[in-house]
Parts: structure tokens; C-alpha cells; sequence
């Protein structure tokens, strides 16, 4: 499973690339606005810092105008995934956009159906907000399950599923069960997947005993 992480704010993200398992970034307008900078100023470091897909959002809702600001976000880096809302001029700048070679990632997904048509127009990733259906009582990793037999039933359909909005870890590990192939993450939740209250105690216990042995192994400070 592929990890993007799930904000824009640049130490984080280059925190977590150091540890070598960030697999790309999505981005989206409120993230953006959250930071207070310029949005293609962002990108471009962004992209310097992370090889994989950097999801970069439109905010026009027409197609032409999509499809100008999609060429516009492509043209800061070969890594840029241009993210267009789940809408019918969305699906067609999303078609049009992959027919041009742009990676796409069709952002706001609530259900299989749009899912399936996303897929359709040749997305490079759909992404389906687990987060948000849970919030109003529907069942985020369902709407998962439902996708990954859709998708599985189709060769045709070479759309990776995309799990965002996670709000904890069992999202994560949920979705790694289903076979999605990338979850992105908030940078908190990502810290959160390493942490076991078991790891920590034992990892205390052990350099009790080995204090108390007075050996080092690379010689002492
Ligand atoms: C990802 O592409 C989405 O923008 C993000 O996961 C939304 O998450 P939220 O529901 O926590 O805002």
C-alpha cells in the first residue's frame, strides 16, 4: 500500500519523506489556505522535496476554465496529479486531462457509482472521503469494499483507490485489507500508526537490563 500524506505544510512533509515511507501528497484548498502562502509557491517546494503523485486541486468549476488551471498546476512539475471534483465537468477535464498524459485524482467521492465513473473517465487515482460518510452515519469502508469489487470485476479499470479523509489508524489498517492501493494521511495519524504503549515499555525495560550490564555496543560517548 502506497502512503501519501494528507496536508501542505512543508516541514511536515519533509519530516516524513526522510523516513522514506512517503509515497507522494495530496493537497486540497483548504490545506493550502490553512498555510497562508501562495499555492504554486507551495508546490513547487512540495515537489522538490517528494518524487511521487503531488495532488494539486482546481478550484474553477467549468471545464474549460478546469481545464486551463489543470495545464496551468501540471506545468509546475512532471509529479503533479491535477485533482478535479466528482462533477460532470470534472469526469470530462479529468478525461481530456488524461488524454494530454496528466495524472488525475477525482476528488470527492461518496459513493460506488461515482467511483465507477471516475474509473470510466480514466482517473489515475479516485478518491473516496471515508472520514466524511462516517461523520453522517454511513459506513466510510464499505463505500471501500464496494469500489474494490467494482474495480476488481473490470481490468479496464486501472483507477488506484485512493482512501482519504482518515481520521485514525483502523482507517488505515481497514483500508490496507481491502487492497486499496494508497491511503493519504494526516501528517498526526501517520505518527500514530508506529505507536503501540507495549513498544514503549519493553523498549524501556530492555535499556534498564542493558544499563545494567554497564557494556556498550559501539563504545562509550
Ligand atoms: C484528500 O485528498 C482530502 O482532501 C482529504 O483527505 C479530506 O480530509 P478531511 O475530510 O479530513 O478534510
Amino acid at each position: 500500500m502506497k502512503f501519501f500524506v494528507d496536508t501542505a505544510d512543508i516541514d511536515a512533509i519533509r519530516e516524513l519523506a526522510a523516513t522514506g515511507l512517503l509515497d507522494g501528497v495530496t493537497t486540497n484548498p483548504s490545506l493550502v489556505a490553512k498555510t497562508g502562502r501562495d499555492f504554486f509557491e507551495v508546490l513547487a517546494d512540495i515537489c522538490a522535496i517528494v518524487d511521487g503523485p503531488v495532488s494539486a486541486e482546481v478550484t474553477a468549476t467549468d471545464y474549460d476554465r478546469m481545464m486551463a488551471e489543470g495545464r496551468r498546476l501540471s506545468g509546475v512539475a512532471g509529479n503533479i496529479a491535477v485533482k478535479v471534483p466528482l462533477t460532470w465537468d470534472g469526469l470530462k477535464a479529468c478525461k481530456s486531462l488524461r488524454e494530454a498524459g496528466i495524472m488525475v485524482n477525482v476528488t470527492l467521492c461518496f459513493s460506488a457509482s461515482q467511483a465507477l465513473l471516475a474509473a470510466k473517465a480514466g482517473a489515475s487515482f479516485v478518491s473516496p472521503f471515508v472520514g466524511r460518510l462516517d461523520d453522517v452515519s454511513e459506513d466510510g469502508m464499505q463505500l471501500i469494499r464496494d469500489i474494490r469489487h467494482i474495480f476488481d470485476n473490470y481490468e479496464s479499470l486501472q483507477t488506484e483507490i485512493l482512501v482519504a479523509s482518515i481520521r485514525h489508524p483502523l482507517h488505515v489498517v481497514e483500508a490496507a485489507r481491502i487492497g486499496a492501493e494508497v491511503c493519504t494521511i494526516p501528517p498526526a495519524i501517520l505518527h500514530k500508526l508506529a505507536q503501540h504503549p507495549l513498544t514503549d515499555k519493553g523498549l524501556a525495560a530492555f535499556l534498564d537490563d542493558w544499563k545494567s550490564t554497564g557494556q556498550s555496543i559501539v563504545g562509550k560517548e
